[in-house]
């Protein structure tokens, strides 16, 4: 591909960007709600503090429905209308079923999403809602309502769009030649945080791809984060009754559970827990520090990364790859919870103004 065409396709989407790299035959409708090329962005703050000078943030939260998940949805939906399908499902902590109510309002889809009950951040819901989608909030947890549509999906002609669906996985995987694409080489490390595990496994399916390829010369160690009360990759054995602030990520029994431990151990890296507190604090850090607003479950990946480098990981020299999979504005709450004081009212005169900036008036 010449310079200008790969410029051309850069902002085109997903399915037009890595046609050749995809699933894609001539019966696949090139859909796009122009997900996927999304920023790279150098951290000023949390490299210099653990020693990584170059430690990027990829932005995922930047994607239409902000979050990763449009990336697999794309492909996912593309698929269902290549087959004909009419409906598409899926059960989700809240990002699957924006991005797929996003899509299925774009191409004209029924979409019905199980969610499970009081355990969805509130913008993901209102997305939902907004985009038309036929919401069943699941008196259960995400693994049980996951459960409920593989059944649907068994016994009824409907698409099910979770990460089980391959052609997820195969959207996913972008974001890693993404990556590779802007930096010129695999990162030396990628930090992720782990839910369903789809996400990691999908990583490594894109640098392994490059890397048979020969786009790169090696690949990076996987480095995936999940919060302590909803760790069963590291507790190894499922968790019955996950508990974590970071609700995109409270899953027991994650679907790719087995494809996100061969990637750790092809790669040499790790599946660790973060507690809540480490998770809140890099929340807020990311924020703060980087100009980065993102969801506390993205936020587990940099916690993780803290955590890594406290625990004795050096860094010096290497580049790493933190993966900031939603925007922090789907939960917007939270925020304002985490406020040290309430925003200062005031009366709407300049002296007023000054006054509470500790502003000398210039007479
Ligand atoms: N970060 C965010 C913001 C997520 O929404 C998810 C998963 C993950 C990380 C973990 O990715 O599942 O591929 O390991 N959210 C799913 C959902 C489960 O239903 O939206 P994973």
């Amino acid at each position: 591909m010449d310079k200008t065409e790969e410029d051309m396709r850069a902002n085109c989407g997903v399915l037009r960007r890595y046609r050749d790299l995809l699933p894609i035959t001539s019966a696949t409708p090139m859909i796009s709600l122009g997900e996927g090329s999304t920023p790279l962005v150098h951290s000023r703050y949390i490299g210099k503090t653990i020693g990584c000078e170059e430690l990027y943030f990829k932005l995922e939260g930047c994607n239409p429905s902000g979050s990763f998940k449009d990336r697999g949805m794309v492909v996912a939906v593309a698929k269902a209308m290549e087959a004909r399908s009419t409906t598409i499902v899926c059960a989700s902590t809240g990002n699957t079923s924006a991005s797929a109510a996003a899509y299925g309002a774009y191409c004209g889809l029924r979409t019905v999403v199980l969610v499970p009950k009081g355990a969805v951040a509130s913008g993901k819901l209102a997305q939902a809602i907004a985009y038309g989608a036929q919401i069943l909030v699941v008196k259960g947890n995400f693994d049980q309502a996951l459960e409920l549509v593989r059944e649907l999906s068994n016994s009824h002609p409907i698409t099910l769009v979770n990460s089980v669906n391959p052609h997820r996985l195969q959207g996913q995987k972008t974001a890693a030649f993404e990556v590779v694409d802007v930096l010129g080489d695999a990162p030396d490390y990628l930090f992720i945080p782990v839910g369903n595990a789809g996400n990691i496994t999908a990583y490594w399916m894109g640098f392994s791809q490059y890397f048979a390829m020969e786009r790169i010369a090696r690949r990076p160690r996987m480095m995936g984060f999940q919060a302590e009360g909803a760790a069963p990759i590291v507790l190894g054995h499922p968790v019955e009754h996950p508990t974590t602030i970071a609700s995109a990520i409270r899953i027991g029994n994650p679907a790719s559970w087995r494809q996100a431990v061969a990637a750790r151990d092809e790669s040499g890296g790790r599946i660790d827990a973060v507690s809540d507190e480490e998770i809140l604090a890099a929340y807020k850090l990311m924020a703060s520090r980087e100009g980065i607003f993102c969801e506390p479950a993205s936020a587990a990946s940099v916690a993780g990364l803290m955590k890594s480098a406290r625990d004795g990981l050096d860094l010096t020299g290497k580049r790493a790859v933190c993966v900031i999979t939603g925007t922090g504005l789907k939960e917007p709450e939270l925020a304002a919870q985490q406020a040290a004081a309430p925003p200062l009212e005031i009366e709407a005169t300049l002296a007023m103004v000054e006054q509470a900036l500790d502003l000398v008036a210039m007479g």
